[in-house]
């Protein structure tokens, strides 16, 4: 039995052997971070050595990191507790900011995948009320990389609040808050090979911003709860790493570009979404003509493959993802598409694997492959 190729690393990454080591030895170790005693203070020291190695990563100041328990969480806070009531959200965005307010104004995407820049600027010419405006920096499923910095120019013009989902950004792309320019940013560990259940805020000002999590004064008084020191400390050392990696990790681009020029010759009729539009090194979001997502999801991990459906099963039902519907993809078609998103483990044998039981599925469908 050949060993199983994961594929699905948008979706979470395995931690780095490094991160493993530190989360057991800081677990074994103990210490709460609020302590005044020395594992205490033992702890304290790993959470802000944690926040140093985050904030040289993406250019921002310690005193604007808040360590949360997920980005769901850090994305809930950022568009709940900013004090303005009206929200901004491009269509794209992830279900942890959709549905984190009951009436998020829609913001248009074009068929590239990209927010409409001049839909934002008159959404937020349309009214004086203090607004949110959430815009991520690059697309879980399609990997599009969104237009922040003009986003942030705009928002600036409108005194209105930017909030930057970056989870699937950070680690995998250069990423730097000054020049940006948005207001915060959301993070989480396990997309770069950190633990899961572990995530950032940043808040470039933190005047009138709330909590989301009431209790105890931790994080200057902005995220109660224990920290948790072990998963903060995994998340310092992932973030180190992916930072020495970065490099590397746009090399994955070739394999991926190459994935997708194979799948083109086996299925001349697929359809890569995004392609045009700068997109993450890892990620490709592409269909099998007349094959549904589904099917080759199962097919694939029958051969031993993990990748991702993207659309979501609703009371038995089969929902064309909305991030595609969103792009003004026909349903039909949107219901045939499958993410493969590579990571720090990918090698070419796995693309190979891969490439191999697609063109095989194809086959048997009934399709005649190239
Ligand atoms: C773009 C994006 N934002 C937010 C999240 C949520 O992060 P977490 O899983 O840490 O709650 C995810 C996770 O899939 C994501 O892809």
């Amino acid at each position: 039995m050949s060993e199983r190729i994961y594929l699905d690393y948008n979706a979470t990454t395995p931690a780095k052997p490094e991160v493993v080591d530190a989360i057991a030895e800081i677990l074994a170790r103990g210490g709460n971070a609020s302590s005044i005693h020395q594992p205490g203070r033992a702890a304290r020291s790993a959470v802000e050595e944690a926040r140093g190695s985050l904030a040289d990563l993406v250019g921002a100041a310690t005193e604007e990191i808040l360590f949360t328990g997920s980005g769901t969480e850090a994305n809930n806070q950022a568009l709940r507790c900013s004090g303005r009531q009206r929200v901004l959200c491009s269509t794209i965005e992830h279900e942890s900011v959709m549905f984190a307010h009951p009436d998020p104004i829609p913001l248009p995407v074009g068929v590239n995948g990209m927010l409409d820049l001049d839909a934002l600027d008159s959404a937020l010419s349309e009214s004086n009320d203090p607004t949110v405006v959430a815009v991520m920096l690059a697309n879980n499923e399609t990997g599009v990389i969104q237009p922040i910095a003009e986003a942030a120019d705009i928002c600036a013009r409108h005194g209105a609040w930017l909030h930057c989902d970056a989870v699937q950004a950070l680690g995998k792309i250069p990423l730097d808050v000054t020049i940006l320019g948005a207001d915060s940013y959301a993070f989480a560990a396990h997309k770069l090979a950190g633990p899961q259940g572990v995530g950032a805020l940043i808040l470039r000002s933190q005047k009138s911003f709330g909590r989301l999590i009431h209790g105890g004064g931790q994080e200057r008084g902005l995220r109660a709860g224990t920290e948790n020191v072990a998963g903060i400390a995994g998340f310092g050392v992932a973030v180190r790493l992916a930072e020495q990696a970065l490099d590397g990790f746009a090399q994955l681009a070739i394999l991926r570009d190459d994935l997708e020029r194979r799948v083109g010759v086996i299925a001349p009729g697929r359809i890569v979404f995004g392609a045009a539009s700068p997109r993450l090194p890892n990620t490709s979001k592409f269909t099998m003509p007349g094959v549904s997502s589904e099917t080759q999801v199962m097919a694939m991990d029958l051969a031993g493959i993990s990748i991702s459906a993207g659309s979501a099963c609703a009371a038995g039902k089969v929902e064309p993802p909305y991030v595609l519907s969103a792009m003004g993809v026909a349903d039909d078609v949107a219901l045939t598409a499958v993410r493969v998103s590579l990571g720090w483990r990918t090698r070419e044998k796995d693309i190979d694997r891969f490439v191999a039981a697609w063109r095989e599925l194809f086959k048997r469908a009934g399709i005649r492959a190239a």
